[in-house]
């Protein structure tokens, strides 16, 4: 038989590649290298490509209430409310979940020993399942801490830092490799629906508070993911809104933050954020992801998307935006096409493969890290209650209402006292065993509560709840109960009590921002239930308490005058009810102090005629016109009183500061400040030391001063002192000049201003600086796509 030569060649090189093909398989089953350590180059170049586009891309996300797609059949784009989420991976549905409940995974490739990664959320605790399978038997609860925006109220960093030791084991714990948290997005305006996920106004408190908790998080061998990054500061058409704002705001306020939590504490990851930042998406911004954070901020980590976050998943991996979560096989598919057309390069894709597989090394899963299911929550709800009490902010306390003695009985009004809010809701929730309440608190301290307004309290609240509507999915929420109407119970309870304590409570979460009306400022009926009791109590000359269990700003001033004291409880954690009793009581004598301003009104907010955007019935665009006059750089520069301003926050003791030290009166590398403060009062408490600078203004706009350290004493028994030092350095006296792309420091003359607040500044000193210092050149970056009208108040 004649084979023809053509034939022949075809045969022989048939022949020659599926045996070249099985010699590769054959080495893939014997000799594929396996993931160590230190071979993750040589991982790579054993890679294919499709291999590396399902590392950079998750495994896909069981939407909850979505069926999941069906076998054989091309998944299809999920719609939520008009937004359409791509189609989910079959093998989010069909490889088992290691932590049931948690929001994500990465690919495993196991033919090179790379396993697969878990990530959950949140900022408060850490978000999972708590009962698998309907089995009660064994619960996978986890502690509520109390949300960011108390944290950074402690103004303590080693506290926040053993927050995060207690944390991380959870983390651990529960099998998960990375937290999907902290946030530490700026508070740019009352109403963003997430603030209290996040922890300022200030970006240095932001920051140095984001390097505790990682730090403190890590430290069990587990990581973190620093979100949302960057300039993501409203829920409203979160998901397309393109933020509009200057190099300099961007620089010194909006990365400012993410840039101190990166250089001192090196996270695992840095998520990325929904929005657009000058006309892109953030998960597509090369600037911002590789030129800013890779390689001016030597970021080592890798970066993930937020959630669906982005259109153009090649774009994302040219930006340098290392991971696409929750992940789609069309976001792979695009990658690998994009590849073989030499539209992204594979070395791009190797660089952002080569990040992710140096965090795998690390993770648990790829130690095989055995995990108990079993965390210590009894000793962590310790440090939630410690936390929580250290981070509530005495905001009035006329006569010395406060603390009332633990035998005093009490009358206890507001839903919220019943039913206390934890935390907010959305992926910053958690799934906690138990929540105190109020009543709960104030009873293990020993109060006497009133039976029967508590009792007529729980057959309301219980009565209302049957009547809510179920939420229709993970962002409804149903309205607030409204308050119950106490007018006939007034006269008895006035008589009964020692004194009145009001609960006013909010929540909020992902999804939405918070409204004016009923939720930033009061609604009627709990302005009514105020000055209601507080004309009931006060004519028989008792004291009324208002207890704020609230995880945002809201207004006071209207309200105020007419209690005798308010206790800023913020959102607490799951200890809620022992907490407040602790401060309440004097247990503990409230230090925390106000990481965010409370203005008289809205109209006072800097950013009210720029929240949330234009156009108004749907914002598509939000020019933050404000540039960097947010919180009290905002209120101090513009003489504009607020209620309770940055740094505000009472104490049952007084402190006096004294000998404000500066080591020279010419700046040459770092100028040290030395300060002492005495507790001049009756009982032993903690004092918080805030050291601002106002820098000469040359040709540029400065804020009047800004925080640029902090401090916390010990506790303080009375008489005793301490001193607290402080290093200035040259970063500390420089603006961001746009035009010079350049951190520079003025020359001219420094005031340091020390006190325990924002305007409570109790020594002042000065020093000069010769001759200006370019502190830093940076990249040009982030160039706004149309002028902005920035507000000038030189
Ligand atoms: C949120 C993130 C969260 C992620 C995973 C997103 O909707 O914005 O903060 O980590 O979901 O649950």
């Amino acid at each position: 038989m004649r084979i023809s030569y053509k034939l022949s060649v075809a045969i022989v090189l048939t022949w020659a590649v599926s045996g070249f093909q099985s010699t590769v398989q054959a080495q893939n089953k014997q000799q594929a290298p396996q993931l160590r350590a230190n071979n993750v180059k040589q991982i790579i170049a054993a890679m294919t490509l499709e291999e590396k586009s399902k590392l950079s891309v998750g495994m896909g996300f069981k939407m909850p209430g979505m069926p999941p797609p069906e076998k054989g059949k091309k998944p299809e784009a999920i719609d939520i409310g008009g937004f359409k989420l791509p189609p989910s991976d079959p093998d989010a549905y069909n490889i088992p979940e290691k932590v049931p409940g948690a929001a994500g995974r990465t690919h495993g490739i196991a033919r090179l020993g790379i396993p697969s990664m878990t990530v959950s959320d949140g900022p408060a605790g850490l978000r999972i399942e708590p009962i698998r399978n309907g089995d009660k038997s064994k619960t996978y609860y986890a502690t509520a801490f109390p949300v960011a925006t108390l944290l950074a109220s402690t103004w303590d960093t080693e506290l926040v830092n053993r927050v995060g030791v207690a944390f991380g084991n959870e983390v651990r714990e529960y099998g998960v490799d990375i937290l999907l948290a902290p946030g530490l997005n700026i508070h740019r305006n009352p109403l963003g629906g997430r603030n209290f996920e996040y922890y300022s106004e200030d970006p240095l408190v932001a920051g140095s508070m984001t390097a505790a908790i990682v730090r403190g998080v890590e430290s069990n061998g587990v990581g973190t993911s620093i979100k949302h990054y960057a300039a993501n500061n409203q829920e409203t058409n979160r998901n397309s809104i393109n933020t509009i704002v200057s190099e300099r705001a961007m620089r010194e306020l909006y990365l400012r933050g993410f840039e101190i939590a990166v250089k001192k504490s090196q996270p695992w990851t840095v998520m990325s954020s929904y929005n657009k930042l000058n006309g892109t998406f953030t998960s597509q911004r090369h600037d911002l992801l590789s030129t800013i954070l890779k390689k001016e901020w030597g970021f080592k980590g890798f970066v993930m998307t937020d959630w669906f976050g982005g259109v153009d998943a090649v774009a994302q991996m040219k930006a340098g935006n290392d991971l696409i979560m929750p992940g789609s096989p069309s976001q792979s598919e695009a990658i690998v096409a994009a590849v073989k057309k030499g539209t992204l390069s594979i070395a791009q894709l190797n660089a952002n493969v080569e990040r992710i597989l140096n965090i795998v090394v690390k993770s648990p899963s790829f130690t095989k890290y055995k995990y108990s299911d079993r965390p210590d929550l009894v000793a962590h709800a310790k440090v939630a209650r410690e936390a929580a009490a250290q981070g509530m902010v005495l905001l009035k306390n006329d006569e010395h209402a406060l603390p009332l003695a633990a035998a005093k009985r009490i009358a206890v009004f507001g839903n919220t006292s019943y039913d206390i809010i934890a935390g907010g809701t959305g992926s910053g929730d958690v799934n906690k065993a138990y929540t105190i309440s109020l009543m709960q608190g104030l009873g293990n301290a020993g109060y006497k509560l009133q039976e029967k307004l508590s009792k007529s309290y729980a057959d309301y609240l219980a009565d209302m709840k049957l009547k809510q509507p179920k939420p229709k999915n993970f962002f409804d929420h149903p309205a607030p109960i409204p308050e119950m109407d106490v007018t006939a119970l007034l006269a008895d309870e006035a008589n009964g009590a020692d004194a009145a304590l009001i609960t006013i409570g909010r929540n909020a979460g992902e999804g939405a921002d918070r409204k004016l009306d009923n939720d930033y400022y009061l609604s009627a009926a709990e302005k009514g239930l105020i000055k209601s009791i507080a004309d009931a109590f006060h004519a028989k000359g008792k004291k009324v308490i208002v207890v704020l269990n609230i995880g945002g700003v809201i207004e006071v001033a209207s309200w105020r005058d007419g209690v005798d004291g308010i206790l800023l409880a913020w959102q607490p954690g799951l200890e809620a009810g022992n907490a407040i009793a602790d401060v309440l009581s004097g247990k503990v004598n409230p230090s925390g102090k106000l990481a965010t301003t409370f203005p008289m009104g809205y109209k006072d907010v800097p950013s009210a005629n720029n929240f949330p955007g234009t156009p108004a019935e749907k914002p598509e665009q939000v020019v933050y016109e404000e540039g960097i006059y947010v919180g009290y750089r905002y209120y101090d520069a513009a003489k504009v009183k607020p209620a309770y301003e940055f740094g505000y926050g009472l104490s049952y003791t007084n402190f006096k500061f004294s000998n404000l030290k500066l080591s020279a009166s010419n700046f040459v590398k770092s100028i040290t400040a030395t300060v002492t403060v005495k507790n001049t009062g009756d009982v032993a408490g903690k004092e918080v030391v805030q050291l601002y600078l106002g820098a000469p203004k040359k040709d540029l706009d400065k804020p009047e001063d800004e925080l640029k350290a902090f401090g916390k004493t010990r506790l303080l028994a009375p008489g005793e002192s301490q001193t607290l030092s402080f290093v200035i350095k040259a970063a500390d006296l420089a603006s961001f000049y746009t035009n010079r792309e350049a951190w520079v420091a003025d020359e001219g003359k420094y005031e340091v201003k020390v006190g325990s607040s924002s305007r409570t500044i109790a020594e002042t000193a000065s020093f000069k600086l010769a001759k200006d210092i370019t502190v830093e050149k940076v990249n040009k970056a982030l160039v706004p796509q149309q002028a902005i009208k920035e507000l000038k108040l030189k």
